[in-house]
Protein backbone atom coordinates (compact mmCIF):
# COMPACT_ATOMS: atom_id res chain seq x y z
CA UNK A 1 0.00 0.00 0.00
CA UNK A 2 0.93 3.40 -1.02
CA UNK A 3 0.48 5.94 1.17
CA UNK A 4 -0.50 9.58 -1.07
CA UNK A 5 -1.52 13.58 -0.59
CA UNK A 6 -3.40 14.74 -3.99
CA UNK A 7 -2.61 18.24 -4.19
CA UNK A 8 -5.38 19.31 -6.66
CA UNK A 9 -7.53 22.22 -8.70
CA UNK A 10 -10.49 20.05 -9.62
CA UNK A 11 -11.61 20.34 -12.57
CA UNK A 12 -13.07 17.70 -14.48
CA UNK A 13 -9.94 15.26 -15.26
CA UNK A 14 -8.98 15.79 -11.55
CA UNK A 15 -12.62 14.49 -10.82
CA UNK A 16 -11.45 11.42 -12.60
CA UNK A 17 -8.11 11.02 -10.67
CA UNK A 18 -9.67 11.66 -7.42
CA UNK A 19 -12.72 9.03 -7.77
CA UNK A 20 -9.78 6.38 -9.54
CA UNK A 21 -7.29 7.07 -6.40
CA UNK A 22 -10.21 6.72 -3.97
CA UNK A 23 -11.12 3.29 -5.15
CA UNK A 24 -7.39 2.07 -5.77
CA UNK A 25 -6.62 -0.45 -3.15
CA UNK A 26 -2.79 0.14 -3.79
CA UNK A 27 -3.22 3.33 -2.34
CA UNK A 28 -4.01 5.31 0.65
CA UNK A 29 -5.14 8.81 0.22
CA UNK A 30 -4.34 10.53 3.28
CA UNK A 31 -4.73 13.94 2.40
CA UNK A 32 -6.33 16.17 -0.51
CA UNK A 33 -5.02 19.88 -0.83
CA UNK A 34 -6.91 22.15 -3.44
CA UNK A 35 -5.32 24.86 -5.26
CA UNK A 36 -5.81 27.78 -7.53
CA UNK A 37 -5.71 26.53 -11.24
CA UNK A 38 -8.57 25.51 -13.56
CA UNK A 39 -10.46 27.45 -10.78
CA UNK A 40 -10.12 30.10 -7.94
CA UNK A 41 -8.95 28.15 -4.87
CA UNK A 42 -12.75 28.30 -3.14
CA UNK A 43 -14.47 26.88 -5.66
CA UNK A 44 -11.90 23.83 -5.85
CA UNK A 45 -12.53 23.64 -2.69
CA UNK A 46 -16.25 23.54 -3.34
CA UNK A 47 -15.38 21.28 -6.02
CA UNK A 48 -13.79 18.68 -4.51
CA UNK A 49 -16.16 18.31 -1.54
CA UNK A 50 -18.63 17.72 -4.58
CA UNK A 51 -16.36 14.64 -5.64
CA UNK A 52 -16.09 13.28 -2.61
CA UNK A 53 -19.77 13.50 -2.16
CA UNK A 54 -20.02 10.73 -5.68
CA UNK A 55 -18.38 8.45 -3.64
CA UNK A 56 -19.91 6.78 -0.49
CA UNK A 57 -17.31 6.77 1.90
CA UNK A 58 -17.09 5.79 5.50
CA UNK A 59 -13.76 7.63 6.47
CA UNK A 60 -12.48 10.83 3.98
CA UNK A 61 -9.06 11.93 3.75
CA UNK A 62 -7.76 14.51 5.44
CA UNK A 63 -8.97 18.42 3.70
CA UNK A 64 -7.32 21.62 3.66
CA UNK A 65 -7.05 24.57 1.14
CA UNK A 66 -4.33 26.16 -0.46
CA UNK A 67 -2.67 28.64 -2.28
CA UNK A 68 -5.03 31.29 -3.62
CA UNK A 69 -2.70 32.92 -6.27
CA UNK A 70 0.67 31.39 -8.42
CA UNK A 71 3.90 32.48 -6.62
CA UNK A 72 4.76 35.71 -9.39
CA UNK A 73 1.83 35.51 -12.06
CA UNK A 74 -1.39 36.63 -12.06
CA UNK A 75 -4.03 33.64 -11.67
CA UNK A 76 -5.29 32.35 -15.19
CA UNK A 77 -7.72 29.90 -15.02
CA UNK A 78 -9.54 27.57 -17.32
CA UNK A 79 -13.49 28.02 -16.72
CA UNK A 80 -13.30 27.94 -20.70
CA UNK A 81 -12.81 23.87 -20.46
CA UNK A 82 -13.72 23.04 -17.68
CA UNK A 83 -17.59 24.59 -17.11
CA UNK A 84 -17.79 27.87 -15.07
CA UNK A 85 -17.49 25.90 -11.50
CA UNK A 86 -14.92 24.11 -12.88
CA UNK A 87 -17.27 20.80 -12.68
CA UNK A 88 -18.68 21.13 -16.04
CA UNK A 89 -21.51 23.18 -13.91
CA UNK A 90 -22.88 20.19 -12.21
CA UNK A 91 -22.88 21.82 -8.80
CA UNK A 92 -25.76 23.56 -10.54
CA UNK A 93 -27.98 20.51 -11.01
CA UNK A 94 -30.70 19.08 -9.15
CA UNK A 95 -32.85 16.29 -8.42
CA UNK A 96 -36.87 16.94 -8.98
CA UNK A 97 -37.47 17.31 -5.31
CA UNK A 98 -34.93 20.47 -5.72
CA UNK A 99 -32.02 19.42 -3.70
CA UNK A 100 -28.63 19.17 -5.10
CA UNK A 101 -28.26 16.25 -7.65
CA UNK A 102 -24.75 15.90 -6.28
CA UNK A 103 -24.42 17.53 -2.67
CA UNK A 104 -20.59 18.15 -0.87
CA UNK A 105 -19.41 15.33 1.14
CA UNK A 106 -20.62 16.65 4.37
CA UNK A 107 -16.78 16.81 6.14
CA UNK A 108 -15.02 18.78 8.24
CA UNK A 109 -11.70 20.56 6.49
CA UNK A 110 -8.46 20.63 8.45
CA UNK A 111 -8.06 23.29 10.90
CA UNK A 112 -4.49 23.55 9.23
CA UNK A 113 -3.60 25.05 6.09
CA UNK A 114 -3.13 23.47 2.82
CA UNK A 115 1.04 24.23 3.27
CA UNK A 116 0.88 23.33 6.74
CA UNK A 117 -1.14 20.32 6.11
CA UNK A 118 0.89 19.15 3.71
CA UNK A 119 4.18 19.54 5.97
CA UNK A 120 2.13 17.68 8.61
CA UNK A 121 1.73 14.29 6.70
CA UNK A 122 5.24 14.74 5.32
CA UNK A 123 6.79 14.67 8.90
CA UNK A 124 3.93 12.04 9.59
CA UNK A 125 5.30 9.67 7.13
CA UNK A 126 9.02 10.01 6.52
CA UNK A 127 10.31 8.75 3.56
CA UNK A 128 6.66 6.83 2.80
CA UNK A 129 4.43 10.01 1.80
CA UNK A 130 3.89 10.38 -1.96
CA UNK A 131 2.34 13.29 -3.61
CA UNK A 132 0.52 13.53 -6.67
CA UNK A 133 -0.03 17.15 -8.06
CA UNK A 134 -2.69 17.46 -10.12
CA UNK A 135 -2.84 21.51 -10.71
CA UNK A 136 -0.55 24.01 -10.73
CA UNK A 137 3.11 23.38 -8.34
CA UNK A 138 2.10 26.39 -6.04
CA UNK A 139 1.41 24.34 -2.60
CA UNK A 140 4.41 22.24 -3.34
CA UNK A 141 6.45 25.25 -3.77
CA UNK A 142 5.43 27.07 -0.87
CA UNK A 143 5.98 24.48 1.59
CA UNK A 144 9.88 23.12 0.53
CA UNK A 145 10.24 27.22 1.13
CA UNK A 146 8.66 27.03 4.78
CA UNK A 147 10.19 23.57 5.49
CA UNK A 148 12.91 22.15 3.22
CA UNK A 149 13.83 19.18 5.65
CA UNK A 150 10.48 17.73 6.11
CA UNK A 151 9.68 17.96 1.93
CA UNK A 152 13.33 16.45 2.05
CA UNK A 153 11.77 13.24 3.65
CA UNK A 154 9.14 12.45 0.61
CA UNK A 155 9.24 9.66 -0.50
CA UNK A 156 8.33 11.38 -4.28
CA UNK A 157 6.28 13.72 -6.34
CA UNK A 158 4.38 12.88 -9.14
CA UNK A 159 3.46 15.29 -11.45
CA UNK A 160 0.53 15.90 -14.01
CA UNK A 161 2.36 18.63 -16.46
CA UNK A 162 4.66 19.93 -18.68
CA UNK A 163 4.99 19.31 -22.87
CA UNK A 164 8.13 18.06 -24.47
CA UNK A 165 8.00 16.49 -27.69
CA UNK A 166 4.11 18.14 -27.85
CA UNK A 167 2.65 21.32 -28.47
CA UNK A 168 1.50 22.61 -25.11
CA UNK A 169 -2.50 23.70 -24.16
CA UNK A 170 -2.28 27.12 -23.10
CA UNK A 171 0.46 28.16 -25.54
CA UNK A 172 2.15 26.68 -27.98
CA UNK A 173 5.14 25.13 -25.90
CA UNK A 174 3.15 25.05 -22.41
CA UNK A 175 0.95 23.18 -20.32
CA UNK A 176 -1.58 24.33 -18.10
CA UNK A 177 -0.72 23.59 -15.12
CA UNK A 178 3.46 24.80 -15.54
CA UNK A 179 2.34 27.44 -17.28
CA UNK A 180 0.10 29.25 -14.34
CA UNK A 181 3.37 28.92 -11.92
CA UNK A 182 6.10 28.17 -13.72
CA UNK A 183 7.99 29.68 -11.25
CA UNK A 184 6.78 26.63 -8.62
CA UNK A 185 7.30 24.24 -11.08
CA UNK A 186 11.10 25.11 -11.45
CA UNK A 187 11.62 25.20 -7.87
CA UNK A 188 9.73 21.85 -7.14
CA UNK A 189 11.61 20.13 -10.05
CA UNK A 190 14.92 21.57 -8.58
CA UNK A 191 14.65 20.48 -5.20
CA UNK A 192 15.92 16.96 -5.39
CA UNK A 193 13.25 14.42 -4.39
CA UNK A 194 12.73 11.77 -6.92
CA UNK A 195 9.98 13.63 -9.83
CA UNK A 196 7.99 11.06 -12.00
CA UNK A 197 6.39 13.62 -14.55
CA UNK A 198 3.09 12.67 -16.91
CA UNK A 199 3.44 15.41 -19.91
CA UNK A 200 0.87 15.89 -22.42
CA UNK A 201 2.98 13.66 -24.17
CA UNK A 202 2.09 10.95 -22.36
CA UNK A 203 -1.39 11.97 -21.68
CA UNK A 204 -2.54 12.83 -24.90
CA UNK A 205 -1.62 9.08 -26.03
CA UNK A 206 -5.28 8.46 -23.68
CA UNK A 207 -8.34 9.53 -25.80
CA UNK A 208 -11.39 8.73 -23.80
CA UNK A 209 -13.80 9.78 -27.16
CA UNK A 210 -17.53 10.75 -25.66
CA UNK A 211 -18.59 7.39 -27.40
CA UNK A 212 -16.25 4.99 -24.77
CA UNK A 213 -17.43 6.86 -21.94
CA UNK A 214 -20.99 6.92 -22.72
CA UNK A 215 -20.67 2.93 -23.62
CA UNK A 216 -18.74 2.94 -20.45
CA UNK A 217 -20.94 4.72 -17.81
CA UNK A 218 -24.63 3.39 -18.93
CA UNK A 219 -23.49 -0.32 -18.42
CA UNK A 220 -24.08 0.82 -14.61
CA UNK A 221 -27.11 2.84 -12.64
CA UNK A 222 -25.20 4.16 -10.12
CA UNK A 223 -24.22 7.99 -9.40
CA UNK A 224 -20.25 7.64 -9.92
CA UNK A 225 -21.53 6.76 -13.64
CA UNK A 226 -23.83 9.61 -14.06
CA UNK A 227 -21.17 11.78 -12.53
CA UNK A 228 -18.85 11.10 -14.89
CA UNK A 229 -21.41 11.42 -17.49
CA UNK A 230 -22.84 14.93 -16.30
CA UNK A 231 -19.57 16.53 -15.50
CA UNK A 232 -17.73 15.62 -18.95
CA UNK A 233 -20.98 17.43 -21.29
CA UNK A 234 -19.20 20.66 -21.35
CA UNK A 235 -15.25 19.62 -21.50
CA UNK A 236 -16.44 17.20 -24.40
CA UNK A 237 -18.02 20.08 -26.46
CA UNK A 238 -14.96 22.24 -25.64
CA UNK A 239 -12.73 19.21 -27.44
CA UNK A 240 -15.17 19.36 -30.38
CA UNK A 241 -15.07 22.82 -31.09
CA UNK A 242 -11.45 23.31 -30.24
CA UNK A 243 -9.75 19.97 -30.45
CA UNK A 244 -11.23 17.87 -33.33
CA UNK A 245 -12.77 14.77 -31.34
CA UNK A 246 -15.76 14.62 -29.09
CA UNK A 247 -14.51 13.59 -25.85
CA UNK A 248 -11.69 14.52 -24.13
CA UNK A 249 -8.02 13.41 -22.53
CA UNK A 250 -7.99 12.30 -18.20
CA UNK A 251 -4.46 13.86 -17.88
CA UNK A 252 -4.63 13.96 -14.45
CA UNK A 253 -5.71 10.50 -14.03
CA UNK A 254 -2.28 9.31 -15.30
CA UNK A 255 -0.24 9.80 -12.30
CA UNK A 256 -2.80 7.38 -10.64
CA UNK A 257 -2.16 4.87 -12.97
CA UNK A 258 1.74 5.55 -12.84
CA UNK A 259 1.05 4.08 -9.34
CA UNK A 260 -0.77 1.62 -9.53
CA UNK A 261 -0.19 0.09 -12.80
CA UNK A 262 3.72 1.15 -13.60
CA UNK A 263 3.67 -1.32 -16.55
CA UNK A 264 1.98 0.37 -18.56
CA UNK A 265 4.23 3.43 -18.39
CA UNK A 266 7.39 3.79 -19.70
CA UNK A 267 9.80 6.80 -18.88
CA UNK A 268 13.10 8.25 -19.41
CA UNK A 269 15.29 9.86 -17.09
CA UNK A 270 16.03 13.33 -18.02
CA UNK A 271 16.57 16.75 -17.03
CA UNK A 272 13.84 19.61 -16.75
CA UNK A 273 13.90 22.86 -16.64
CA UNK A 274 10.75 25.62 -16.87
CA UNK A 275 11.49 28.72 -18.52
CA UNK A 276 10.17 31.29 -16.12
CA UNK A 277 11.20 34.32 -18.34
CA UNK A 278 10.58 34.00 -21.91
CA UNK A 279 7.97 35.82 -23.65
CA UNK A 280 7.00 33.42 -26.31
CA UNK A 281 7.79 30.25 -24.27
CA UNK A 282 6.39 31.45 -20.56
CA UNK A 283 6.23 28.09 -18.92
CA UNK A 284 7.41 25.72 -21.33
CA UNK A 285 9.61 22.65 -19.82
CA UNK A 286 12.47 22.07 -21.33
CA UNK A 287 14.60 18.79 -21.42
CA UNK A 288 15.99 17.02 -24.01
CA UNK A 289 14.46 13.89 -24.63
CA UNK A 290 17.20 11.97 -26.88
CA UNK A 291 18.98 9.07 -25.85
CA UNK A 292 22.55 10.27 -26.95
CA UNK A 293 21.64 13.85 -25.28
CA UNK A 294 20.83 13.02 -21.92
CA UNK A 295 21.79 15.03 -18.99
CA UNK A 296 24.52 13.00 -16.44
CA UNK A 297 22.60 14.60 -13.52
CA UNK A 298 18.74 13.69 -14.41
CA UNK A 299 16.34 15.67 -12.01
CA UNK A 300 13.20 14.00 -13.24
CA UNK A 301 11.72 10.81 -15.15
CA UNK A 302 9.29 11.75 -17.66
CA UNK A 303 6.70 9.14 -18.75
CA UNK A 304 6.54 9.13 -22.62
CA UNK A 305 4.53 6.15 -23.51
CA UNK A 306 1.14 4.31 -22.19
CA UNK A 307 -0.63 1.24 -22.73
CA UNK A 308 -3.57 3.47 -23.56
CA UNK A 309 -6.51 0.82 -24.13
CA UNK A 310 -4.79 -1.13 -20.76
CA UNK A 311 -5.07 1.51 -18.75
CA UNK A 312 -8.64 3.16 -20.05
CA UNK A 313 -9.43 -0.80 -19.29
CA UNK A 314 -8.71 -0.78 -15.63
CA UNK A 315 -9.96 3.22 -15.04
CA UNK A 316 -12.98 2.05 -15.75
CA UNK A 317 -12.78 -1.60 -14.05
CA UNK A 318 -11.87 0.18 -10.92
CA UNK A 319 -14.53 2.77 -11.14
CA UNK A 320 -17.17 0.63 -11.05
C1 LIG B 1 -4.03 19.98 -16.88
O1 LIG B 1 -4.66 21.26 -16.94
C2 LIG B 1 -5.87 21.23 -16.26
O2 LIG B 1 -6.85 21.99 -16.91
C3 LIG B 1 -6.25 19.77 -16.14
O3 LIG B 1 -7.02 19.56 -14.97
C4 LIG B 1 -4.92 19.08 -16.04
O4 LIG B 1 -4.43 19.06 -14.72
C5 LIG B 1 -3.83 19.49 -18.30
O5 LIG B 1 -3.01 20.38 -18.98
CA1 LIG C 1 -5.91 19.51 -12.82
Amino acid sequence: MQRVLIDTDPGVDDAFAILLAMRSPELKVEAIITVCGNTPVAQATQNLLTILGVLDLDEFPAIAQGAAEPLVKQLVTAAHVHGEDGLGNTSQLRCADGNLLYAPADIEMSPLSGVDLILEMAARYPDELIIVTLGPLTNIAKAIRKDAAKMRRLQKIVVMGGAFEEYGNVTTTAEFNIFVDPHAADEVFHFGVPIHIAPLDATHQVVLTGERLHAEVDKHDNKISSFLKDSTQACMEFYRQHVGFWGFHIHDALPIGILTHPEHFESVDAYVQVETAGVLTDGMTVADLRRERRHPNPNAQVCIKVAAEAFLDHFFKRLH
